[in-house]
């Protein structure tokens, strides 16, 4: 079996239909109720889970396999597995996000800048030489600028509606941002067939071997 872990949501339901387009019968996770862990009849073990813990399973060998945004992937500390293949579904951007006075104006402090992703913000102001303050907040980041909590936000950005709607704008842009098939290296020796296979069944190969 090979044991894969599916961040929950939007990247779940889009592995899952392109995985079922590819030859792989997805009919037990479209079907399923409350149940976790799903196995299938081509041999795939499944277990859905949020997003930070896609990667907690895989660094502790749980599962072999992750489906996890790379705006994750890099917020996280563990670095210790190959990033295999991207499956360009979810794109959308890190972005510095504030007032467009912000270019201007001039601090007599530290900049506050408020965001889910401490570390992205964190290397981001670095790789700048800037020493800013990060504030860390779950959600709605745009509340910090809005409610005067920081002078500007490091968030996702994917339409830019939430931007637009609370009259910020995108300073800069950092990367993008898209779901990656990650692999336990451990897995990859041992299991290295089975992860080809669903790998070339994602990119809609898998006839063709
Ligand atoms: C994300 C992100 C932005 C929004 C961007 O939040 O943090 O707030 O989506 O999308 P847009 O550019 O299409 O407007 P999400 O909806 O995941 O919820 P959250 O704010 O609670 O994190």
């Amino acid at each position: 079996m090979l044991k894969i872990a599916i961040t929950k949501g939007r990247i779940e339901k889009q592995v899952c239909q392109l995985l079922q387009e590819n030859g792989f019968d997805m009919d037990p996770i479209f079907h399923k109720d409350r149940e976790l862990l799903i196995e299938t009849k081509d041999g795939l073990s499944m277990i859905f889970a949020k997003a930070n813990d896609v990667l907690t399973f895989l660094e502790h060998g749980i599962v072999d396999v992750g489906f996890v945004g790379k705006d994750t992937l890099m917020d996280s500390d563990f670095h210790d597995y190959y990033e295999m293949y991207d499956l360009n579904i979810g794109k959308c951007y890190f972005a510095v996000a504030a007032y467009p006075d912000y270019r201007t104006k001039v601090l007599k402090r530290r900049k506050r800048i408020a965001s889910k992703y401490t570390k992205v913000a964190k290397d981001y102001f670095t790789s700048l030489q800037e020493d800013v303050e990060i504030i860390k907040l779950e959600g709605s980041v745009e509340l910090g600028p809005v409610v005067g909590l920081s002078d500007a936000i490091v968030d996702i950005v994917e339409t830019g509606s939430t931007l637009q709607a609370n009259g910020l704008e995108v300073i800069e842009k950092i990367c993008d941002i898209s779901t990656k098939m990650i692999v336990n290296k451990v897995s990859l020796k041992f299991k290295r067939d089975e992860i080809l296979n669903l790998m070339d069944g994602l990119k809609g190969e898998k006839e063709k071997c």
